[in-house]
């Protein structure tokens, strides 16, 4: 197959989607699928940039021969080890025998930790360049965007930044490759879920990648995942500037776990008071039902949270201690939290949780409430209360 994908004269797009694989890293669920992006720049030197998941290997090189011909591959820049966008390494290394490949020191440490070690190799540094004959090709050093081996290439010819898992998202790419080709807007909880779930925690190392390539005169952003950006740069970048520097927007997430819905009528009481409040966006929940991903990436971009847990064996009900788990983790800061629950004898889990948000260093706003057994008309109050006192603080 050539799709005959161009960004430029010379520049292919040869990534593959993959709709097979229910979780990526085994971890976070790809109920849209996800693409593998590498490019191929066909100059006097011919260079691949990134490689694609093991079982798309097939259609990944015969792609790369329909474009190359008799032509052998010269290079092949890793960008990023994880064997999302390495493990098809050895079978290219078959097909083109004497390709050299290009990383720097922690590439080649981990290259040679998952396949054997590498003797056509170039190690290259931050600020190195490569000539392939019409274009040069720069290198950057952008540890933890999202492993300590990440680094970004830039095509100074044409103005590509060939970013790597930064800008990425999950979804496949249905036809539509380029930003202005397909409808921003389905992405958009993609991209952010991606974020969230898998680069988030590196916020800093991505604010870090942000001054670096400040001066860079950027034309077009071609990710490891998802749409290449092209005529909307600012659209993903003002994202991803917003979010791994944790600006949130006005809204209240509410997560609750409820084993026989006592808790559960406490937190949609509350989401409906908070949105009589004139709280924008409001969402709920049940955290034994919707994968943490998703919870976890809409936590991400509201300032408000709700946690609800009934008290189970003393403690706190488990998919809500998971989910907590997942943002302390993150070192998500910055939130208002009001804390509910239920408690049919000891009680335990408003308590824990309590000690949580203590934790994670939340603003606790308001009085936390533990019903008894069911709410009754003063815990419904209670609620009313809270909410407004959440209202005050995010709006
Ligand atoms: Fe797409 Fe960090 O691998």
């Amino acid at each position: 197959m050539n799709r005959n994908i161009k960004l430029s004269d010379i520049t292919y797009y040869v990534g593959v989607n993959d709709r097979r694989t229910h979780l990526f890293e085994n971890l976070w669920p790809l109920t849209e699928g996800i693409a593998y992006n590498a490019y191929l720049i066909n100059d006097e030197k011919t260079v691949l940039i990134d490689s694609v998941e093991a079982s798309k290997t097939d259609q990944f090189i015969q792609e790369i021969k329909s474009i190359l011909g008799d032509k052998p591959l010269d290079y092949l820049i890793v960008n990023h080890t994880e064997p999302d966008h390495s493990s098809s390494l050895i079978s290219l290394l078959k097909t083109y025998p004497n390709l050299c490949i290009i990383g720097n020191k922690v590439t080649f440490r981990f290259l040679d930790g998952f396949y054997g070690e590498w003797k056509n190799k170039k190690i290259v540094e931050h600020d190195d360049t490569l000539s392939t004959g019409k274009h040069q090709l720069r290198f950057y050093s952008t540890p933890m965007v999202h492993w300590p081996d990440t680094m970004m290439t830039f095509d100074e010819t044409d103005g590509i930044l060939f970013s790597g898992d930064a800008f990425g998202s999950f979804k496949t790419l249905d036809g539509g490759i380029f930003d202005d080709e397909l409808n921003l807007n389905e992405y958009e909880e993609e991209i952010r879920r991606y974020y969230s779930n898998i680069v988030g925690k590196y916020g800093k190392s991505v604010q870090r990648a942000f001054t670096l390539l400040k001066n860079v005169p950027i034309k077009m952003i071609a990710s490891t995942h998802g749409p290449i950006f092209r005529k909307n740069l600012n659209w993903v970048l003002s994202r991803y500037d917003r979010w791994s520097k944790g600006e949130t927007l006005p809204g209240v997430v509410v997560i609750y776990g409820s084993m026989y819905g006592h808790t559960e009528e406490m937190a949609d009481y509350i989401a409906r008071k908070l949105k009589e409040t004139g709280i924008p966006d409001v969402r709920v929940y049940d955290a034994s039902k919707t994968h943490p991903s998703y919870i976890l990436s809409d936590v991400w971009q509201y300032s408000g949270v709700v946690l609800a847990s009934p008290a189970y064996n003393n403690e706190l009900f488990p998919s809500i201690k998971n989910i907590v788990e997942k943002f302390l983790e993150r070192k998500m800061t910055s939130r208002y939290v009001g804390v509910i629950g239920t408690a049919t004898w000891s009680g335990g889990g408003v308590k824990a949780l309590n000690g949580l948000v203590k934790t994670l260093g939340w603003e606790a706003v308001g009085e936390s409430i533990e019903a008894k057994y069911t709410a009754k008309s003063s815990d419904f109050d209670q609620c009313d209360l809270l909410s407004k006192a959440l209202a005050e603080h995010i709006l």
